[in-house]
């Protein structure tokens, strides 16, 4: 159907108008009957429908759904492809129930181990981040349903989360905090956003016009509606003027009378309000006409069910592995921990799921018909020691072959809306490991948690396999992984410290309350670890196979990469063991120009490839001058600094075999204002000023050959030389007969200088 939008503005009252900008209730937006404007409704997300039941009038009580793999375990997968097919599997849920937004995704980089919410997002990487993130929208949203990438911006910890100021260099926000955003809105144009509770460098993100307008819709050109999240919204006027449409859930009217009252006021302009409306109606028209498309959406619980288990299988990560893996048929095996019993397999708050269907590592070996004794040895739901299971469990090790222990946090440990307290496994759990290992060298830990544990075990055990959040399927998942009937691909999208005081946000997180500062800057995740050179657990981008890979002949399409260009990067990946498998090839570039404040190096690209035994395949990636940039904060834009940069690749962070060189040319200039406190060393080092600079160097230097042996002994010559480095021109003010208006001509001299050249 065709909707003329403008006319159909025209002919809403101002009532209708202002109405039209919150929600109905908690998950409709509301319909404007006189004109037959349809409502829609909107649902969690994000890695499984939470659709409130129809029947119930509690908007937390919800349908029977698939629950996929939480994000913590699909950004393990590296794979976009399965990203795609998750959005659209859940797009397909959503057509069948009616439902034309779904809530996510969550893209929030996780900087401490411990934000609660962690389980839900993708990765410390925002490449990464936002590399999934636009495959799941663009699955979503092939369905002809909407998306809603959340939290715009800086949500980074629930502490506080509704109140607390994110505090951070703006270097450091368009770096780390916005390129998932940035990445999923440029290539998959969610139709909404949805904005975070918390505030960002003072001002709240529902009312910050930098973030919602000049940045979201000026420069990365959004085109759909910003929400709010759920009771984001302090002042409705202001949070309309900055560019956020829909306040959700329904503010009882009271917001909608603050709209009136400020239009009839002239404090807020009608044309504001017009264009907020326009866009909702698109949204709305947009959803309702997609779910007036006759084809039928196909959704077979049973398939989904399949479909979620199967990505488990391609997102567990083998963290470890002495030869234990994969268990041989006839082994005699026993399983420990409750979590094989009762998996922990999704997090806690908006996004928690009421799957139809749990499978478990003990159903599944039921199902296979496996020689596997089980002991519950500590309790699923609580740190609490119960000593007849614990030596139960320790006994049943000692006499099998191999003990697996399915280990994990507590659903009350890790979930939205409070931070953990600790990275801590409860302690029972880490003391029946320890035994455990201590009587059977055949240890393999298994993992349920939605974000990094210290594992102070890990030396002690002979395999350790993550499952992350893994959804419904994750026991059939962990079954064919543990037994070999798949292999592991997974890679760590996070860095897995040693313990939680080595990470990068220790001393700043959660913050006093009130401000949270990201005092490490670009540092987080890896690019800290890195810097630092410190040895961590588990690295960024790890994960073991069953079988191995080669690379060779990496080679880059030109040497130089100028304005506007791109190059390729290609390289031969091999398997060369006996398995099929994947492997996820990791691109990572170095800044080599010696730019202060760069990261050792950043992700890049990205691929997954699966690889028969002896087959060979080429990788390929493309890069443009972006992909070697920083944010510069004088220019207001991203930058390359022209020379050499490396290019890295390879298995992991930490085990990149293949290194490639490129130098960067560009004719883009950095501004530069000299004044008197203007440096000698920023002078020396930019071609523009370098050569008056040497002679300016002359004046410094200036009868200082004639000193006494004793004052050039005190102040040798060569550091004279690191001093200048140091010196503001204004100390030039007295040398050689230099008096102000001497000084401003030279400062004019080097400014002209400047200015020729740019
Ligand atoms: C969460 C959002 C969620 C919304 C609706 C909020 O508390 O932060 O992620 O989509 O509730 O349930």
């Amino acid at each position: 159907m065709q909707i003329n939008i403008p006319a159909l503005v025209a002919q809403l009252t101002l009532e209708e108008k202002a109405g039209l900008c919150s929600g109905a209730d908690s998950w409709h937006t509301k319909a404007v009957a006189r004109l037959a404007i349809p409502d829609i409704m909107v649902s969690d997300g994000p890695h499984g429908l939470r659709k409130q039941a129809p029947a119930s009038a509690d908007p937390d009580d919800s349908i029977q759904a698939v629950c996929f793999p939480a994000a913590c375990a699909t950004a393990a997968s590296f794979d976009t492809t399965l990203c795609h097919r998750e959005g659209e599997l859940l797009g397909d849920e959503c057509r069948a129930e009616g439902v034309s937004v779904l809530l996510g995704p969550a893209v929030n980089l996780k900087r401490s181990p411990l934000c609660g919410r962690n389980f839900e997002y993708y990765s410390e990487d925002p490449f990464l981040a936002g590399s999934l993130a636009a495959a799941f929208i663009s699955g979503v949203q092939s369905r002809g349903v909407g998306t809603s990438i959340k939290h715009f911006a800086a949500n980074n910890q629930e502490y506080r989360r509704m109140t607390v100021m994110s505090e951070m260099a703006p270097r450091t926000l368009r770096e780390l905090y916005l390129p998932a955003f940035e990445r999923a809105v440029k290539e998959a144009q969610p139709m909404t956003v949805m904005c975070s509770y918390n505030g960002v460098n003072g001002t709240l993100a529902s009312e910050n016009k930098t973030l919602l307008t000049d940045i979201l819709r000026g420069e990365w050109g959004f085109d759909g509606v910003v929400m709010s999240d759920w009771g984001a919204v302090n002042d409705r006027v202001k949070a309309l003027q900055a560019g956020l449409e829909l306040e959700m859930p329904s503010s009882q009217g009271v917001n909608d009378q603050k709209i009136i009252e400020a239009v009839r006021a002239g404090t807020l302009s009608e044309a504001v309000l017009d264009q907020a409306v326009t866009r909702l109606l698109n949204l709305i028209y947009r959803c309702h006409d997609a779910a007036q498309q006759p084809e039928t959406p196909v959704f077979d619980r049973p398939t989904h069910h399949q479909a979620a288990t199967e990505m488990e299988t391609e997102c567990a990560v083998l963290l470890k592995n002495k030869g234990v893996l994969p268990l041989k048929a006839g082994q005699k095996v026993v399983y420990i921990g409750g979590f094989a019993e009762t998996p922990r397999y999704q997090g806690g708050g908006s996004s928690h799921i009421r799957a139809s269907r749990v499978v478990s590592a003990l159903d599944a070996a039921e199902e296979k018909g496996r020689m596997v004794q089980f002991v519950r040895g500590y309790p699923a739901n609580r740190d609490e020691r119960e000593e007849a299971e614990f030596m139960r469990a320790v006994d049943a090790a000692e006499r099998a072959e191999v003990a697996v222990i399915f280990a994990g946090l507590p659903d009350s440990f890790e979930c939205e809306g409070y931070d953990r307290k600790h990275m801590r496994l409860p302690e029972c759990q880490n003391n029946l490991i320890a035994r455990v290992a201590a009587v059977q060298p055949n240890t393999v830990v298994v993992l349920h948690t939605g974000s990094p544990v210290e594992c102070p075990w890990a030396e002690d055990v002979a395999g350790v396999l993550c499952l992350y959040l893994g959804g419904e399927g994750v026991g059939a998942a962990a079954d064919a992984l543990l037994y070999g009937d798949a292999n592991p691909c997974g890679r760590l999208p996070e860095s897995w410290p040693l313990r939680l005081e080595d990470s990068p946000s220790y001393l700043n997180f959660p913050g006093d309350g009130k401000h949270a500062r990201y005092a490490e800057g670009v540092y987080v995740g890896y690019r800290w670890y890195d810097a630092r050179q410190m040895c961590v657990r588990w690295p960024f981008g790890h994960g073991l196979s069953y079988t191995g890979f080669v690379y060779h002949a990496p080679r880059i399409s030109a040497p130089v990469l100028a304005d506007g260009q791109t190059v390729t990067v290609s390289l031969e990946v091999k398997n060369t063991g006996a398995l099929p498998g994947k492997e996820v090839v990791q691109l990572y570039v170095a800044d080599a120009t010696g730019t202060p404040g760069r990261p050792p190096k950043e992700l890049k690209g990205f691929a997954k490839l699966a690889l028969n035994p002896g087959e060979e395949k080429t990788v390929s990636f493309t890069l443009s001058p972006r992909d070697f940039s920083y944010y510069d904060e004088a220019l207001g834009d991203w930058y390359a600094t022209p020379g050499r940069y490396k290019i890295l690749l390879g298995h992991s962070s930490r085990n990149l075999p293949a290194a490639l060189e490129v130098t960067v040319q560009t004719a883009r200039r950095l501004p530069m204002q000299v004044g008197a406190n203007t440096v000698m060393g920023d002078l020396l080092r930019d071609d523009r000023t370098a050569a008056l600079a040497r002679e300016i160097a002359q004046t410094y230097f200036a009868g200082k050959e004639r000193r006494s042996d004793a004052a050039q002994e005190a102040i040798t010559p060569e550091m004279n030389l690191q001093m200048l480095e140091n010196a503001p021109l204004r100390r030039l003010r007295g040398l050689q007969g230099t008096d102000e208006a001497g000084l401003q001509a030279v400062i004019a001299k080097l400014q002209a200088a400047v200015d020729a050249a740019n």
